[in-house]
């Protein structure tokens, strides 16, 4: 029969505007939004949220789950890695698969990750394609994973294993366009950090904290630079920029987006909220990810960003290891499995640290946590919108709610969080994925498979 569900007199905010109101879920579906709904004849259960804030349910486009690096394998699979987001109040993950074998086609990895998350995902979730080299093989799967799969963007790296160089960069990028997908990019220079590298060994200098020393700023920034003109030569292919962590590379995106070029950012609470400090702690390893964390002053600068509309999503970059998987580069930074732990901390804190001290107000919040994901990955309106007929994925934040972070209290398979001892003013209490309830204050009650696959459109601009 029909199941209905009505949440009473929360605030209830979309990307554009906030008022105070009821909300009727019906079938997984938002059925109504009003001032007042009443529950009428029909069986119907209600929430009272009064005093609640009422978002769209987060939506993390940049996880790693299950993810092989050769060093170790993630300790996150798609389960347990989408209860940790499903507490977190996050309803949807787009993950960047690992590279496959070598010369393996577009298809290989999608089969490969779709067989990871089938029985274990809690919550509905797409992947991005990755690419690992460029043959005209390559470039002729392209429009079929688009139309065909459902798999309109693309990560390439500019560094580790599988790194493009500018002319395999290029082809991808025109021939994404032309297929209807948007290309992300790891952005850093390969050349630099290698001789940093080589530099830092030569002088002794190689445990955890000389792993930040390796990658300076200006090895992403000039990446950066590089790949919006290179989108600009590719028949101005749309571009995005995964996990932004300074001001320098974020003033190129703006100078590409003053001239109307189609480029997107996004960055993580890792650079909006630690910074290389933690470098010089005895427990170093913990904080060991590419990019590295910056100079406090960058994060002032992202901050800026997301205010001024320059930054366009806030995603988790979730990569855990285990503090015992991370110890090797202790002694030797090159030996590090990079990557940290976050995906159930990103609505948490972008409220706290954002909504809760002024920084940005409630609609930006779902902008850059729910709505501009959708738009960019072709899963809009049926997430991230409070639109009548889109999927009931919606979270309910407690703004009084004061915590400390400690990762006892998290949902994941890691044993440490980057983030640990961090107050949040403000915090996720219920999480409904399609009408279904699969977290209530931070304890999980949904159950592995009941995430479903979601085919996404051709890319199709913000
Ligand atoms: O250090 C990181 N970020 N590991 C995950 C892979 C990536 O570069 O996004
Ligand atoms: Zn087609
Ligand atoms: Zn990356
Ligand atoms: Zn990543």
């Amino acid at each position: 029969g029909r199941k209905s569900l009505l949440i009473k007199g929360a605030v209830i905010s979309d990307h554009l505007t906030s008022f105070q109101g009821d909300m009727l879920i019906t079938d997984g579906k938002i059925a109504a939004l009003a001032a007042h709904i009443d529950a009428g004849a029909q069986a119907c259960e209600v929430i009272d949220a009064e005093g609640l804030v009422l978002v769209p349910g987060g939506i993390d486009v940049h996880t790693h789950f299950n993810i092989d690096v050769g060093i170790a394998r993630s300790c996150d699979d798609f389960f347990t890695g989408t209860r940790s987001a499903a507490c977190g109040g996050t309803t949807t993950i787009v993950d960047h698969m690992g590279f496959g074998p070598e010369g393996c086609d577009l298809f290989h990895q999608l089969r490969v990750y779709k067989a990871y998350a089938k029985e274990s995902a809690v919550i509905d979730y797409s992947f991005h394609g990755v690419i690992q080299h460029i043959d005209d093989a390559i470039l002729g799967q392209m429009e079929a994973m688009v139309h065909e799969e459902g798999i309109s963007s693309f990560k390439l790296y500019l560094t580790y294993g599988y790194k493009l160089d500018d002319e395999a960069a290029f082809k991808a990028l025109r021939q994404l366009k032309k297929v209807g997908a948007i290309t992300a990019v790891h952005p850093e220079n390969d050349a630099a950090i290698s001789a940093k590298r080589e530099q830092l060994i030569s002088e002794g200098k190689t445990s955890a904290k000389y792993h930040a020393a390796s990658r300076p700023l200006e090895c992403e920034a000039e990446a950066v630079a590089r790949m919006i003109n290179l989108a600009k030569l590719a028949d101005d292919a749309p571009l995005y920029i995964v996990h932004l962590s300074n001001g320098l590379g974020l003033d190129y995106t703006r100078i590409a987006r003053a001239a109307k070029q189609s480029v997107w950012v996004e960055t993580c609470p890792q650079y909006l909220t630690l910074d290389e400090r933690s470098y010089e702690r005895p427990d170093a390893v913990k904080f060991v990810l590419s990019p590295p964390l910056r100079n406090a002053s960058e994060c002032d600068k992202l901050w800026v960003g997301l205010a001024d509309g320059s930054i366009d999503t806030v995603a988790t970059d979730h990569c855990a290891f285990t503090t015992i998987q991370k110890q090797p580069g202790d002694r030797d930074f090159t030996q590090c499995p990079n990557g940290i732990p976050g995906v159930e901390l990103r609505m948490p804190l972008l409220f706290s640290e954002g909504v809760s001290k002024g920084r940005i107000d409630l609609p930006r919040f779902v902008e850059l946590t729910s709505y501009k994901p959708a738009r960019l990955f072709g899963l809009y309106p049926q997430k991230g919108s409070l639109a009548v007929g889109s999927d009931a994925d919606v979270v309910l934040f407690d703004p009084a709610m004061k915590t400390t972070i400690t990762h006892e209290n998290l949902n994941d398979n890691c044993d440490y969080t980057p983030f640990e001892n961090q107050a949040c003013d403000g915090w996720p209490v219920l999480t409904l994925s399609r009408g279904a309830v699969v977290a209530a204050h931070g304890q999980f009650t949904g159950k592995a498979g009941m995430g479903r696959f979601l085919k996404r459109k051709p890319f199709s601009g913000e």
